[in-house]
């Protein structure tokens, strides 16, 4: 992409099961492949009453996040940008998506396990870091809210 073009990015819900396995393969390819998170845990039960969304830049999908109700709040998570596409909006684009839904939803409170390395990437929407840190999947992570 040359500097100062810009990338046209459309986040859709996702509504059917080919999209479903879209998403999925780009959770593998980031979580499992990339980061070393066994496969066996990145797919979850959530995964079956969760809201999904898909990113997509010229018909190609490139990113993707869930919303999972539990209690009243909103927890996002599995947020996941292909390498090559990343540091162009689509994540900020996705998340800005996944808080509109959780508003939409009614949503108590929106809050999030964020990977350490990427807190700053939440901040930039809004998203605060609370309690100290923790590991997930081998991964150390903090929550953040809203
Ligand atoms: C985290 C991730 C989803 C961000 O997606 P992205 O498409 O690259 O992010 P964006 O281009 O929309 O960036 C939005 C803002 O966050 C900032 N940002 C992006 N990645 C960042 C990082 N790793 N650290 C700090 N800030 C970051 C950008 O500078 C940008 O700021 P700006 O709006 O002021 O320019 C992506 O890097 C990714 O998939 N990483 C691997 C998987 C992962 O760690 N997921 C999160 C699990 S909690």
């Amino acid at each position: 992409m040359r500097p100062g073009v810009k990338t046209t990015v459309r986040v859709k819900k996702i509504s059917s099961k080919k999209e479903l396995e879209r998403a999925f393969r780009i959770r593998i390819r980031v979580f499992v492949r990339e980061q070393g998170v066994p496969e066996e845990i990145e797919v979850d039960v959530d995964d079956q009453r969760a809201t999904h969304l898909l990113a997509y830049i010229q018909g190609k999908a490139v990113g993707t996040a869930r919303l999972v109700m539990r209690q009243g709040s909103a927890k996002i998570g599995r947020m996941a940008v292909l390498k090559r596409h990343r540091r162009k909006g689509v994540g900020k684009k996705l998340l800005r998506r996944a808080i509109a839904t959780a508003k939409r939803q009614e949503a108590r409170k929106i809050y999030l396990h964020a990977q350490a390395a990427v807190i700053g990437f939440y901040e930039s929407v809004g998203f605060r870091a609370i309690g100290p840190m923790f590991d997930e999947a081998g991964i150390p992570h903090r929550k953040m809210i809203l």
